[in-house]
């Protein structure tokens, strides 16, 4: 039987947006201009991008058993995506993002992890059967790494496509590597994961290198303004960044990969997927917030159509 479903094994935050003129420095206040509520959180916003590429997407992770938590299910299930795995957890409250957003979309997010913080390898381990039936399984590090650790081997081990998007920045273990079928590190994460400073196309090539060497299947890194930068044993790409109004970046990176698991789920190839995910992720900065901000394949089609 053919795999066609996308798991996403990750968070689940509800986002507390305060966006002003300029993002203040340490110590000092200033007046902002809003104050908005998203559903975000790394994983929950990557289920969102597969799902409104019309993927057949499983969310798993946690939420508080409180309002927050029930409100989050609510609004993946609207989406169309399977909350099975959702757990409420009745120790921890939800996780909750608290982000400073700047007048060119730059931001600063500070994340209480929450219930988040309680996915455990027990909780992977119960995923296994459902790996089975997925053509890709999508990660984050915005859960404990222990868990993240065991979704990526235990993926691999089930024969699933494991995207690994490893954000927050942490260094990872070498022994992570060689179940990686695509990692997708921002510049940042890239030189927190290698020690090379991802700032242009040939530093990211020295960073993809060195994941490479380590036993990723393909590793593409995100550039932000400067586009998508691709490589793999078969050569490397490069997708300049689409020309559009950024008001917002919250969420580029999660539209991208979310975005991304769904093209290769549906069979493209990697170039073709970064380089469509590339238009959707540029869709998301010219919109606020996070899961809101987020396209569907409609939209999609019809930016890369004008
Ligand atoms: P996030 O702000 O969600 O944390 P990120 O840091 O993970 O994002 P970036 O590399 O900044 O990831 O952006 C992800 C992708 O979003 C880029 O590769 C690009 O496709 C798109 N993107 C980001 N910023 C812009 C921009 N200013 N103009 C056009 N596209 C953009
Ligand atoms: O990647 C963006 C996300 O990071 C936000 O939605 C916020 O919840 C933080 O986790």
């Amino acid at each position: 039987m053919q795999r066609t479903k996308i798991l996403v094994i990750g968070s689940l935050n509800v986002d507390l947006v305060i966006q002003g003129p300029r993002l203040p420095e340490e110590g000092e206040t200033i007046m902002a201009t809003s104050f908005r509520r998203y559903f975000g959180g790394k994983g929950a916003n990557q289920a969102v991008a597969a799902a409104r590429q019309g993927a057949d997407t499983i969310m798993a992770g946690r939420v508080g058993a409180d309002n927050f938590g029930e409100e989050q299910v609510a609004s993946l299930a609207a989406e169309g995506i399977d909350t099975t795995y959702v757990l409420m957890d009745d120790e921890h409250s939800s996780g909750v993002a608290f982000i400073l957003v700047g007048a060119r979309g730059n931001n600063r997010i500070m994340v209480v992890a929450g219930a988040n913080g309680a996915v455990g390898p027990t909780d992977i381990e119960a995923l296994v059967p459902v790996m089975a039936a997925c053509s890709c399984v999508l990660i984050q590090l915005e859960i404990p790494l222990d868990a993240a650790l065991a979704a990526i081997r235990l993926a691999n081990a089930q024969g699933a496509k494991v995207i690994l998007d490893p954000a927050p920045a942490q260094s990872l273990p070498l022994s992570a590597y060689p179940h990686i079928t695509v990692i997708t590190p921002n510049a940042h994460e890239a030189q927190v994961l290698t020690g090379v400073p991802v700032h242009d196309l040939a530093s990211a090539k020295e960073a993809a290198q060195i994941l490479l060497d380590r036993g990723a299947l393909a590793v593409v890194i995100t550039l932000g303004s400067q586009g998508v930068y691709g490589l793999t044993l078969a050569g490397e790409f490069h997708y300049p960044a689409f020309e559009v109004n950024a008001v917002d970046t919250v969420a580029a990176g999660d539209t991208f990969a979310g975005v991304l698991a769904a093209q290769i789920g549906a069979g493209r190839s990697l170039k073709d997927a970064a380089e469509y995910a590339n238009a959707a992720a540029a869709l998301a900065v010219t919109r606020h917030g996070a899961q809101s901000s987020i396209p569907t394949r409609g939209e999609v089609l019809q930016f890369l159509g004008q």
